[in-house]
């Protein structure tokens, strides 16, 4: 591969420079997003057009630099392929219909097969086609909690008290859900990396909600599952948003990468997670300041982490409204970092 520091970092191998990408780069940010997103009846349509989710995937490589492409696609994928279909309403977000109440709709859900996801994989495949051996192609899936906390509220939340319910009053219910939607995420995953994707990320996006033990309950164990499925095939990295609490017990995880939100101190980071290779973490909002602010947040970051075992990134997914220019100023200062400070 041409350009496979993403993937040396991942594998805890020296690079020349610090990799770098965006979360949520292949979104609302570009312009070329935009027109394609507004071409289309909805979001879902965009994700289960291969040509167009190829598309999509491949302009932040060409428009901004990143040193990965991510498949543009949804974690909400896995809801629907199990039964349990959902809408992108317009500023609002996710919506489903029907949602997760009785063990009678657990029952009713299925496992999700390949057939359930094959417009991933072929998108998948399209774009690793065409992105040839240039750079490293990402996967990835919500984690079983972060899936069931949307099956069963049915949309976001504040507080996801729906979800935090049933697993305060209807545990091994909650249970046999999570046990379903890791089974399906396993199989999904699997499906990624035989379709292309290079590594494979796990967006625990609301593990924060949960608490010191009913995270390593109802969040931990189920990413512990997949983790070592999937890192038997490729690096996998694990996202566990605001779960800074669990730090010991995520060190614990059989994956290469850990991906951290800014609430994070990189030194602490570091500390806890001795053998691992290290991705984030700048505030997605800093961002809003101007490029020379920005240029120095950027090094002061890269400072802290370290050039080697590190992958440059935001907290969290960058917002719809950030000037293009300065996300650029952001990648770009993680380009330039290598040749003047190391
Ligand atoms: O990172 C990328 O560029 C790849 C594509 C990607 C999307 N969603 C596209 C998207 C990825 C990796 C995701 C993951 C995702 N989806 C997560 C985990 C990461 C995180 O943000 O914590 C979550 C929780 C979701 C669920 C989801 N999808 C929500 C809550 C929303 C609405 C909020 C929003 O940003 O609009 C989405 C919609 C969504 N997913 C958009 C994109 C580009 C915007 C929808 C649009 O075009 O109208």
């Amino acid at each position: 591969m041409r350009n496979d520091l993403l993937l040396k970092a991942a594998r805890g191998e020296e690079t020349s420079r610090v990799p770098v990408w965006v979360m949520r780069q292949a979104g609302r940010i570009l312009p070329g997003y935009r027109k394609v997103r507004a071409s289309v009846k909805d979001f879902t349509e965009l994700v289960k057009t291969p040509e167009l989710a190829c598309e999509v995937t491949l302009e932040p490589v060409n428009v901004l630099g990143v040193d990965a492409a991510i498949i543009f696609s949804d974690i909400l994928v896995i809801p629907e392929a199990m039964g349990l279909p959902y809408q992108m309403l317009e500023s609002k977000g996710p919506h489903f219909e029907k949602t997760i109440k009785t063990a009678k709709d657990i029952d009713a859900l299925r496992r999700g097969t390949t057939e359930n996801w094959d417009y991933v994989v072929n998108a998948l495949k399209l774009t690793k086609r065409e992105l040839g051996n240039k750079l490293p192609l990402l996967g990835f899936a919500g984690s079983p909690w972060t899936i069931f906390a949307y099956m069963t509220e049915g949309s976001g939340s504040k507080t996801f008290s729906v979800a935090k319910r049933m697993i305060f009053s209807e545990p091994k219910m909650a249970h046999s859900l999570l046990e379903k939607i890791t089974e399906t995420t396993i199989a999904y995953l699997k499906d990624q990396v035989n379709a292309g994707a290079d590594l494979v990320q796990i967006f625990d996006s609301w593990g924060g909600i949960l608490g010191y033990d009913t995270y390593n309950e109802f969040s931990l164990q189920y990413i512990a599952r997949i983790v070592d499925e999937l890192s038997k095939m490729v690096p996998v990295t694990a996202f566990p948003k605001g779960a800074y609490f669990a730090s010991e017990q995520l060190a614990k995880l059989n994956c290469r990468v850990i991906g951290l939100d800014w609430a994070i101190n990189p030194a602490e980071a570091r500390k806890t997670f001795r053998n691992k290779t290290l991705q984030g973490n700048m505030d997605p909002c800093m961002l809003y300041s101007d490029t020379n602010s920005i240029k120095k947040a950027t090094q002061a970051m890269i400072k802290a982490f370290g050039t080697q075992n590190y992958i440059a990134n935001l907290g969290h997914g960058v917002y719809p409204d950030t000037p293009v220019d300065h996300v650029k100023c952001f990648i770009d200062t993680v380009k330039e970092y290598g040749a003047n400070n190391s």
